[in-house]
């Protein structure tokens, strides 16, 4: 496994080595886990060469707190990469990727941007999209993987390459999640075990919804809200009934859209989320 800490190594590297092949690409920012190792076997499988970045994005942080606390844990990361037979990590420092004082860009996305994380998380989505564009800009993978857990993330990086005119075929992977139901993520590292138990509530809900679905979102939502209500330890920020395309809230099921129900929620300060698709 190569590791390189400058976007100049890494393009030579694959100028001298990618000819004829497909690259796949997965964006994280390290405090990897199962759900990122699943993205990168689905790599492997689809891409003759997989690419993986490490690199804690400043400008998507909206809660400076946030930032500060965000797990580092690239020893392990490195090992988890080598074992999933990754060929190659870009782990740059900031300054490899950011000049002096830069902030994010200013994108329009639309409806895909009003609602859920756009609204609780401010300015988040230009943070991150300014980083997948230079990323996307470096590499120029053949397709690039994101989780199904971050699916407004997902629905703007497919209108992002869109925008940028780009050839990255942008995949969706689907959520892995732990035995109680709980979605694999980078945040899960700070919970506490008992923590990580009952925030099993927040994949009951998405759970509910799945089976009951003929109840109708009304219900549907006020059964969320009254569960959270019932554990002290969980503060639900949203519950959301939204069409997959636009990322509108919906007050019934659609006939023509896919339609998804999206959780946010803290417990014991940790922001949490997660969907399923409908
Ligand atoms: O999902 C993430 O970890 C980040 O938002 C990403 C896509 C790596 C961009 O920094």
């Amino acid at each position: 496994m190569y590791i390189f800490k400058s976007k100049e190594e890494l393009q030579k590297h694959l100028a001298a080595f990618s000819k004829g092949k497909t690259i796949g690409f997965t964006p994280t920012m390290g405090a990897l886990h199962l759900g990122h190792m699943h993205l990168i076997e689905q790599s492997n499988l689809k891409c003759d060469i997989s690419i993986c970045s490490i690199f804690v994005n400043p400008t998507q942080f909206n809660n400076p707190n946030d930032l500060a606390k965000y797990p580092n844990t690239l020893t392990t990361d490195l090992e988890m990469l080598e074992n999933v037979k990754c060929d190659i990590v870009y782990n740059p420092p900031v300054n490899d990727l950011y000049v002096k004082g830069e902030k994010a860009k200013s994108y329009d996305f639309g409806s895909l941007t009003t609602i859920l994380e756009g609204e609780f998380r401010p300015g988040h989505f230009n943070g991150m999209a300014t980083i997948i564009q230079k990323l996307l800009n470096i590499i120029n993978p053949t397709i690039a993987f994101f989780g199904q857990k971050d699916l407004q993330q997902l629905y703007i990086v497919k209108n992002l390459a869109k925008q940028m005119k780009s050839d990255t075929y942008i995949e969706g992977v689907e959520t892995v999640r732990g035995k109680s139901g709980l979605a694999k993520s980078s945040r899960n590292k700070l919970l506490s075990e008992n923590a990580k138990k009952e925030a099993s509530l927040i994949y009951n809900c998405l759970n509910y919804c799945e089976n009951n679905k003929a109840i109708g979102v009304t219900k549907l939502k006020s059964h969320i809200q009254k569960e959270f209500l019932k554990n002290e330890n969980f503060t639900l920020e949203y519950a959301e009934f939204v069409a997959l395309k636009t990322m509108l809230p919906i007050k019934d099921w659609e006939a023509v859209n896919q339609s998804a129900v999206c959780i946010s929620a803290y417990h014991s300060g940790v922001r949490l989320i997660d969907n399923i698709i409908l």
